[in-house]
């Protein structure tokens, strides 16, 4: 195929929309990142404004950089790579531009509210009610696009980086749905289900499944991908990789 019926056959401007913002995100946030190491170091830093302080602008860094840097280039490589494997092009253009959009909103969410202190307190989960619900509407409209892909290939097999690409889809929204099940008692403000130890465990049961899977399993799907393509063999050991696959997952 020429690449200019790649380009045809396949939804490339998404990718790039999603690369752009991984480096826009990427800047914004780990300045946010320098800012907040500094104010650890110069406390006046925090310019005794309440939307300035270290308490609003570190879960405002973390956010940025999970969601908004990793979250955008985790698009971008599981779009292009699905694309690449599957030999057809992502499922519905429509739904594909909304997860860009939605996404975008979901971090630009994040980026007024947790600096005016509309909080849920818990740490990479902070966003509250109403962009909580979105994200979730945005996390579900993906997994329509990635897995309606994946019905649609070409050939019956399944690459192990889409795989990963998969539970990363499936475990973000098991995590992200239980542990905001909240009652909100206005569009920014709500209270857990959960009440004191249990909302604890569920919290971290999260949290640390966040970074197990946002800031690892999807990466590893990219690195499935990408790795082979640039060395230019195939995985080293197929059936190691899902060998790997499967200890993740049950872990
Ligand atoms: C210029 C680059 C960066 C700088 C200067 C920076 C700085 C910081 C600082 C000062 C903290 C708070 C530490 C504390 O509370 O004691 C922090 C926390 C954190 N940062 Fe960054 N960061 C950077 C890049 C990143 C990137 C690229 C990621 C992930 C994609 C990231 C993820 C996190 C996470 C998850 C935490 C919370 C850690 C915890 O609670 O144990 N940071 N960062």
């Amino acid at each position: 195929m020429s690449t200019h019926q790649q380009a045809q056959a396949y939804n490339y401007k998404v990718v790039r929309q999603f690369v752009v913002m991984t480096v826009v995100w990427g800047v914004v946030g780990m300045a946010m990142g320098v800012w907040i190491a500094s104010q650890l170091v110069w406390p006046q830093l925090n310019l005794e404004l309440p939307w300035t302080s270290f308490g609003r602008l570190r879960p405002l860094h973390t956010s940025l950089v999970i969601f908004g840097f990793a979250g955008s280039a985790q698009f971008a490589a599981s779009y292009y790579a699905v694309q690449r494997t599957c030999q057809v092009r992502l499922y519905s253009d429509w739904l594909t531009s909304f997860t860009f959009w939605g996404w975008q909103a979901t971090i630009v969410i994040m980026l007024v509210s947790l600096p005016l202190g509309l909080t849920t307190t818990k740490e990479y989960a902070e966003i509250e009610f109403t962009g909580a619900v979105w994200m979730a509407i945005v996390w579900v409209a993906y997994g329509v696009v990635f897995f309606g892909t994946l019905l649609r290939r070409k050939g019956t097999h399944i690459y192990v980086g889409n795989w990963f690409f998969g539970a990363f889809i499936v475990v973000i929204a098991m995590l992200h749905v239980v542990n905001h099940l909240s009652i909100p008692v206005s569009w920014f403000k709500s209270y857990p289900v959960y009440a004191g130890a249990t909302d604890a465990m569920v919290q971290w049961w999260y949290g640390h499944n966040a970074v197990g899977f946002f800031l690892t399993t999807g990466f590893l799907g990219m690195m499935y991908y990408f790795v082979p393509k640039q060395v230019g063999k195939p995985v080293y050991s197929y059936r190691l990789s899902i060998v790997h696959f499967w200890a993740l997952i049950t872990l």
